[in-house]
């Protein structure tokens, strides 16, 4: 395999921003990655794993390691069991499952991105999340270099979280992941956007949910379409925040009881991020310098064209700052941050 230098990392990610890795390599295999992390480990150096681009921010200053990008492709089949090669593209790895009459990831059609990346924030949209299909977990244990399995009961799945960026982040690279499909099962209709888009015909197949999820995600510059503006950003940029229902009391006290939510577990309450944003000041088509707010959806950062990753820090800092002060809440970005702590 191939360690090249000095590689621009911006044309690698979805929202078109970053300086360049000093090294960057490409594994196609498991024994690819098993090369790349020594290549890295022999020189001291520090490794991060790129997959589809999708959800990352990285620095201008770009990364002083090696970037590994996995491109290993490969479906098998085993019953309604389908093992997936971490580099294959989601989106495809849906259509083919829903060709086939598979149900369980149909709502998670358009999402930008690699298999590799679907257990790591636990992948989830429109009434779905990986971890409800998700079997098996295959990766490389970058301590032992050896590989090693995770049942899904281990990989401790939560809303955007698993072990894999939450206790042992870092650790492990995915190389493939086993999902548990059902044949001729039903799609999943629960999400009000999608009740509302099949109200009428109702019983859409699975086939149809799929591309209804897609021409959702399209109006709201949320599927990657070459020439809209609005998607040149890394999805959602900040976390739904789940916060005590004391807290929401306070809220619905202070600001009426038109705030939206949702119910999270153990009594919490789930609120739309891209609401507060609004309420907040930060509306649809919002600018800052050369970082602005999606005109379909508050909760999409995007690049207005020849961003800097500052420019984008400089907005989510003042949002953050502003829906701190007005609601008391600290707003997560979505993202993965690749650059020095910021
Ligand atoms: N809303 C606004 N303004 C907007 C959009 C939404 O105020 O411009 C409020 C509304 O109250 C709306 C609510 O937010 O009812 C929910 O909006 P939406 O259904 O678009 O979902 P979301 O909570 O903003 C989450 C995921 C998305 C996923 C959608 C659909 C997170 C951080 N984001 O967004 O995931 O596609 O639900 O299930 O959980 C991603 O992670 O990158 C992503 C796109």
């Amino acid at each position: 395999m191939k360690f090249l230098e000095h590689v621009p990392l911006a044309p690698y990610t979805t929202f078109g921003i970053g300086g360049p890795a000093r090294w960057f390599a490409e594994a196609s295999s498991e024994d690819e990655a098993l090369e790349a992390v020594v290549f890295a480990r022999e020189r001291g150096l520090p490794l991060f794993i790129l997959g589809g681009g999708s959800n990352l921010l990285v620095s201008d200053d770009g990364f002083p390691g090696l970037v590994l990008h996995i491109a290993s492709k490969g479906i098998e089949q085993d019953g309604d069991l389908f093992r997936v090669a971490a580099g294959e593209n989601w989106d495809a790895f849906v259509t083919h499952a829903v060709e086939l009459g598979y149900a369980g990831i149909e709502c998670l059609a358009g999402i930008p991105g690699t298999v590799g990346g679907t257990p790591v924030q636990n992948v989830g949209a429109y009434g779905q999340e990986v971890a409800e299909t998700i079997v098996r977990v295959r990766a490389l244990d970058l301590e032992s270099l050896g590989f090693v399995e995770f049942e899904a009961a281990d990989c401790a799945f939560a809303y955007r979280r698993s072990l894999f960026n939450s206790t042992a982040r870092g650790r492990y690279l995915v190389t493939r992941v086993a999902y548990r499909l059902t044949h001729q099962g039903q799609p999943r209709l629960e999400y009000a956007d999608l009740k509302k888009y099949f109200a009428n015909p109702p019983h859409p197949s699975l086939a149809e949910v799929a591309a209804g999820v897609r021409a959702i995600r399209r109006e709201k510059g949320m599927l990657l379409v070459d020439g809209d503006a609005d998607c040149r950003s890394a999805g959602s940029f900040f976390k739904n925040p789940i916060i005590s229902a004391e807290h929401y009391a306070r809220l619905v006290a202070a600001h009426g009881s038109a705030i939206p939510s949702y119910p999270a577990s153990d009594e919490q309450v789930k609120l739309p991020a891209a609401w507060l944003l609004d309420q907040a000041g930060f509306k649809k088509s919002y600018k800052l310098g050369r970082a602005g707010i999606s005109s379909r959806h508050t909760l999409a950062l995007i690049n207005l064209g020849n961003a800097t990753a500052s420019d984008v820090l400089a907005l989510r800092d003042a949002i953050i700052t502003e829906v701190e002060a007005k609601f008391a809440i600290h707003l997560e970005p979505e993202p993965v941050w690749l650059g020095p702590s910021v």
